[in-house]
């Protein structure tokens, strides 16, 4: 897995600015004094700092912006990157600051002298969060060297305060490893491999093999993979950290390893994208490692259904009529629809066998959720206000896209199949819509259930403030949140 760049605190030390060889962050308060690392800054570089902050270029910059200040004469350092944060700043304003030294520090170690206590921890953060490469098939030199130290006045209050947001952190970057691990390299056997070895972070794991899912009846899953030499899998995590016997909190993940359509095979370009087609499971398991690596107080329970979609002598045809495991038939009009066939058995098993107190399911299901929501917002869905309220506040407050959208009657008619008790497809309308309302005929009546549809938000051709280009692990942080804030203590 891609490390984390080490980050240390340590007490606010002065001496340190002028003899510093690698990068400074400063963190300058508009219109406020100079004081402490600022005071030196300005005093090494015969004034530089003042004649910078006075500027045109500077009085410009948004709030968590900076100016590098490079090769600063009287000092060591190869460069100061000079922030704007007012003392109110606001936690992305802090975090998008922690991103910019992130994704500027190269090989160099960062020094950065941060405000309060919260700062250092929201920028460590958001540091930690941007500084990720993704070397696994690079070959040559490692450029993930140097490391971080965040100076502050309580730096064991700060490194107290940002422990369980660098677990989110480290979710996060198991996340974007496996969406952007290409498809001849995780395979499902290595997916299913890699979430066993969580079990040394105190997780329960285990993986249902084929005859195991044709046991339990999930002919829908096993469709999905029955053209690919790599065998299906469901893989279910749990982590029990809160009271005995508590019902859970489910999260479900698409979990397609690569989607080349099936039979209905999709257009050759741009089918490389479609290593991400996991997407969903790469951040159920993210979010499973974060809850362990802080040992929430909460039980969560995630499960994951992988497979290949393949064409082949032996692959599901369009036409074919399959039994879920509810007992409810589906009749296969599109083989790339495929998403939707394994959510369906993944998340009835997940109700009969776990009684969960809310349901979420994550997929990079539609192309037509890119259509309406672009790549900003990842497509919310679900069957309860409440609920999915208190995950809309979650992903407000992390600053992850998310907009719900709309569920009735009329799309799921548009379902309806001539043979079968239902079509896994319903046209071009509404595409998302109707790709939720088939979920939704596998959801209980009692249980509180959220779909997020990914496929805009899992990996993005342009970098964002917390992440380079590829993939984002959108969602770890937002459902961290809400397990943190609603089913804890
Ligand atoms: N994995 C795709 C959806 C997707 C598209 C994800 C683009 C990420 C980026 C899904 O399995 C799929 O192929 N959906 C079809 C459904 C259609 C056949 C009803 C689609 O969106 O075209
Ligand atoms: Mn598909
Ligand atoms: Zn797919």
């Amino acid at each position: 897995m891609t490390d984390l760049t080490p980050i240390s605190f340590a007490t606010t030390d002065i001496e340190a600015i002028a003899t510093h060889k690698g990068r400074i962050a400063l963190l300058v308060t508009p219109k406020a004094d100079f004081d402490g690392p600022t005071a030196e800054v300005d005093t090494l570089t015969g004034g530089a700092l003042a004649r910078m902050v006075a500027g045109e270029a500077f009085g410009k910059l948004k709030p968590g912006d900076a100016i590098t200040l490079a090769y600063p004469g009287g000092m060591a350092a190869e460069a100061v990157e000079v922030f704007s944060l007012p003392a109110d700043a606001t936690v992305a304003q802090q975090r998008r600051a922690g991103g910019i030294m992130g994704k500027n520090r190269g090989k160099a170690d960062l020094l950065v002298f941060a405000q309060d206590t919260a700062c250092a921890a929201q920028m460590a953060y958001g540091a930690a969060m941007r500084d990720y490469d993704f070397q696994d098939h690079k070959t040559g030199g490692d450029p993930r060297a140097g490391k971080i130290t965040v100076m502050t006045a309580k730096p064991k209050a700060a490194e107290a305060e940002a422990a369980p947001l660098l677990a989110v952190a480290e979710g996060a970057f198991m996340t974007r490893d496996l969406v952007n691990a290409p498809a001849n390299v995780l395979t499902t056997d290595a997916f299913a491999a890699q979430l066993a070895e969580m079990s040394s972070l105190g997780l329960k794991v285990e993986v249902l093999e084929e005859d195991e899912l044709a046991k339990l009846g999930m002919r829908a899953l096993l469709c999905v993979g029955q053209g690919s030499d790599s065998p299906s899998k469901v893989v279910v995590m749990r982590w029990e950290g809160g009271k005995k016997d508590a019902a859970p909190l489910a999260l479900v993940g698409k979990g397609v390893v690569f989607d080349t359509g099936g039979i209905s095979l999709k257009p050759a370009a741009g089918m490389e994208d479609m290593t991400m087609d996991m997407g969903g499971a790469g951040v159920v398991s993210g979010v499973m490692r974060a809850l362990a690596r802080r040992k929430a107080k909460a039980n969560v329970v995630g499960l994951v259904g992988l497979v290949e979609n393949m064409p082949s002598g032996n692959a599901t045809r369009p036409g074919d009529v399959v039994a879920s495991m509810k007992g409810d038939t589906v009749e296969v009009i599109n083989t790339d629809a495929e998403g939707r066939l394994v959510l369906c058995d993944v998340m009835w098993y997940a109700q009969e066998r776990f009684k969960p107190v809310g349901m979420i399911d994550l997929a990079t299901l539609t192309g037509a959720i890119i259509i309406g929501l672009g790549h900003d917002n990842a497509g919310v869905f679900s069957n309860d206000d409440a609920f999915c309220d208190a995950f809309l506040t979650a992903a407000k407050a992390e600053d992850e896209g998310a907009w719900r959208m709309p569920l009735g009657k009329g799309y799921d008619e548009m379902l309806k199949s001539r043979v079968a008790d239902m079509k896994n497809v319903g046209g071009r309308p509404a595409g998302s819509i109707t790709a939720a309302q088939f979920l939704q005929r596998f959801v209980k009546e009692e249980t509180p259930w959220i779909h997020l549809d990914i496929a805009g938000v899992a990996s993005l051709k342009t970098e964002t403030p917390l992440a380079p280009k590829g993939a984002t692990g959108w969602g770890v942080a937002a459902l961290n949140r809400l397990v943190a804030d609603n089913y804890e203590g």
